[in-house]
């Protein structure tokens, strides 16, 4: 076992020295020249027990179940190479000066947290950004989060997650771009550019690409349980927003918590070995996910820490997020010969490296005086309320109920995430995460429509009970938060009488309503995708007297809306919009912003439909054959809503697809080009779409998947032509017979249109 495993570290490091020495082909050097000769000779000068600390991060909270104590005599004795879980810049300074000034080496410390949609000001959440099919609301969001961060004394943000979900049980869909592949891989690339900028320096945030990888394929849609994912999906699939951001230049990867294929992904050297350095050439750092060096030994994979910090160490694990497994059983390690001190140094050097690049030998601290200035920088939130604005999806609009008059008088709003201040954002917020304190104002969807609408509009609001996700008796662990207990049927009578009441005298009812915020995210799956709570009885109710009623939807995942989708004129998702949330989705409500977002995500009718999505494979049966193509008996098998689906207040049509070649070899790129025409009143926002389908092959291939996207604006009557390459790229699929990436001699359909439904069609045969 320890023969084997001294031999695949000894591959590895060859491959790391390989990617040093740039052979031909491989890629640019993550880290500068200059950072690799410091590091190296900084090296020299550690002792074994100095480079172990490097690969420790340690909680820089004291928190029950996280850390019993500061960590500051162990910075002091260099036995921190990172702290995450602070963002306090007094202590985040205080800490700091412990390690630069009685730390024997003065290596500072790189301090790491999640920024995943904001910092201060919170923009949409991920998989809202991914609804907008424009990778630069990721890139700007990102690019204002990370001087955010950077300028509060963050350098390292455990963003972008970029896992694939196909499965809307599944908590963390909200956190990252749905279920495609090439959307993903788009918005992973953006927000590695957002945060790093062109390089890694002085003003940018390193990232940290993650889960590492399959995370998203969770059995049942159970978080952290196991992932069973063949190899041809992962590299088809679940790998390839990954590379994408590997590729953009991304600093570090975080290894995933669960099981893929029964290995923890932490200890998988497959994945963060084989993949990862070796066939895609990757120089930065493996940091783990919290505790899952420990979780080796809970997982049954690993005897005891000291094997546990064995197992992920030779799999390509640098750093051990929170566990302290690595400080506690390295040293041992090495001492008994089963880990070399020049491995050791191998997973080291990255993380110097990623210290010096980022400036941290020279600007180590906080320059507290000009935080607060910074992180409450008035374009910050004008930048927000535009984002928000193209993140959300129109997904129905019966005899044009939107966009609404400005000239309203009376208007009935109903629902509980209508005016809550908690429930805009969404998760991953510092305050939401840790309290108040962080400062910003969170406009609310009722505020929005206040401030839209001016003082004379009569507003009545019938809120009706928070619904909770924390079953009776327990309390939130991180927010503290204690369960509001279910309403009585009598308080349920009542709130429904009320939002009855108060639909009957307005002329227009607006319903906010969907998920609060912690019943998505991590640790947040479900087992049905209801409306939570007496929501959909108040939403009944408000139908039921037959005025016009307009659903906004905060949301973390798509949910059970086949009650709506025939009864409620105009649904608008507006997933969770972020700081100034109400006035974008007021913008969008009262036609001041065309809607242009589309779903990243296919949306199920039931629970029971997922995993759903669109890029399946054929079945045995033909699509349209009259008996034993359903799926289900009992329910439609198609999504309500396709992937890429979105609706406009215009219209757009998609005319004279072409390829500029229609027959041409494996090495040989095809122009596909078509037609976008406004043909509605208003100026709007169109995303063309190309889907591709490989007819036959040696393998079975989706019967289509998304090979190309643009938004573009288009005014009432305009028409653009747009251009998409379709060649090695986009062709190409990981073969499973032959263990390669393969175009294959054969005939392919190519689509273009406004979502996964598109029918305007081409012809490409590809030849030898
Ligand atoms: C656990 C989560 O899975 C991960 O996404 C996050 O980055 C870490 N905790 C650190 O907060």
């Amino acid at each position: 076992m320890h023969l084997r495993r001294n031999f695949a570290l000894a591959l590895f490091a060859g491959g790391l020295l390989a990617a040093a020495g740039t052979p031909a082909g491989a890629q640019a050097r993550l880290f500068s020249p200059a950072a690799r000769q410091k590091a190296e000779a900084l090296l020299k000068q550690m002792t074994l027990d100095e480079k172990i600390g490097q690969l420790n991060q340690s909680a820089g909270i004291v928190m029950p179940g996280v850390s019993t104590t500061k960590p500051d005599d162990m910075i002091a004795k260099g036995g921190v190479g990172s702290i995450l879980w602070q963002m306090n810049v007094k202590e985040i300074n205080r800490l700091q000066h412990i390690a630069v000034e009685k730390s024997r080496l003065h290596i500072p410390i790189l301090f790491g947290f999640d920024v995943i949609h904001g910092y201060r000001t919170i923009f949409p959440v991920p998989l809202a950004m991914a609804s907008s099919w424009d990778p630069s609301v990721e890139e700007q969001a990102q690019r204002l989060a990370g001087q955010d961060a950077r300028a509060a004394g963050i350098e390292w943000t455990f963003t972008p997650m970029v896992d694939i979900a196909r499965d809307a049980r599944w908590g963390r869909i909200v956190e990252g771009a749905g279920e495609d592949p090439f959307l993903g891989s788009a918005m992973a690339q953006a927000q590695v550019r957002g945060f790093q900028g062109a390089k890694l320096g002085p003003d940018s945030v390193m990232v940290c690409v993650k889960h590492f990888a399959g995370y998203g394929a969770a059995d049942g849609g159970r978080d952290y349980d196991s992932s069973y994912v063949p190899e041809e999906l992962m590299r088809n699939v679940y790998l390839r927003p990954f590379h994408a951001a590997e590729q953009a230049g991304a600093g570090s990867f975080m290894s995933a918590y669960m099981d893929l294929n029964d290995v923890p992904a932490s200890g998988n050297h497959w994945l963060l070995t084989d993949v990862l350095r070796k066939d895609w050439g990757f120089q930065g750092l493996v940091l783990t996910d919290a505790f899952a060096v420990k979780s080796l030994q809970t997982h049954g994979f690993a005897k005891d820490p000291e094997d546990a910090a064995y197992k992920a160490i030779s799999a390509g694990v640098n750093m051990d997020m929170a566990s302290l497994t690595y400080s506690q059983n390295l040293a041992q390690l090495v001492k008994e010969g089963k880990v070399s001190e020049a491995y050791i140094d191998q997973m080291v050097l990255p993380i110097l490296e990623a210290k010096y690049d980022l400036g941290l030998f020279e600007h180590p601290y906080v320059d507290e005086s000009k935080v607060e200035a910074m992180l409450n920088r008035p374009e910050g939130l004008a930048l927000e309320r535009k984002l928000a604005g193209r993140s959300m999806v129109l997904l129905r609009n019966q005899n044009r109920a939107l966009p609404l008059s400005k000239d309203l008088k009376k208007i009935a709003i109903i629902g509980p995430m209508a005016d809550s201040t908690r429930d805009i954002e969404g998760g991953w917020t510092v305050e939401g995460l840790f309290g108040p304190g962080g400062k910003n104002h969170p406009v609310t969807v009722l505020a929005g429509i206040r401030n839209k609408l001016g003082p004379g509009a009569q507003i009545t609001l019938v809120a009706g009970p928070q619904p909770s996700k924390i079953y009776p008796g327990l309390v939130d662990s991180i927010t503290g938060v204690k369960p509001t207990p279910p309403p009585t049927p009598e308080e349920t009578a009542n709130w429904i009488a009320k939002a009855k009441a108060a639909a009957a005298d307005a002329d227009v009812v607006v319903a906010v309503m969907g998920e609060t915020p912690n019943m998505s995210g991590e640790a947040a799956s479900r087992a049905t995708l209801d409306l939570p709570g007496i929501q959909e009885q108040m939403l009944e109710a408000a139908v039921a007297t037959g005025k016009p009623v307009v659903l906004v939807l905060l949301n973390g995942r798509p949910l059970d809306m086949r009650w709506a989708s025939e009864h409620v004129p105009a649904i608008l998702d507006a997933w969770y919009p972020g700081t100034e949330g109400g006035n974008a989705v007021a913008d969008v409500l009262f036609g001041d912003v065309n809607p242009g977002g589309k779903l990243p995500v296919s949306w199920p009718r039931v629970a029971g439909a997922e995993p759903l999505y669109y890029n399946h494979n054929l079945t045995h049966e033909p699509e349209d054959a009259p008996e034993f193509t359903s799926r289900y008996w009992d329910m439609n098998s198609k999504p309500l809503y396709p992937f890429g689906y979105g609706l406009s207040y215009t219209t757009f049509q998609f005319a004279n697809l072409r390829l500029s070649k229609t027959r041409m070899t494996a090495a040989d790129t095809s122009e596909v080009s078509v037609d976008v025409t406004n043909t509605g009143p208003v100026p709007g926002d169109a995303v063309a779409q190309i889907y591709i389908h490989q007819r036959y092959g040696s393998a079975s291939r989706p019967v289509r998947q998304l090979e190309g996207f643009k938004r573009i604006a288009l005014q009432p009557g305009e028409t653009k032509t747009l251009t998409f390459p379709l060649g090695r790229n986009e062709l190409q699929f990981w073969d499973p017979q032959t263990k390669r990436w393969l175009v294959e001699p054969s005939a392919f359909d190519v689509w273009a249109g406004g979502d996964s439904t598109a029918s305007l069609h081409a012809d490409l045969t590809v030849t030898q």
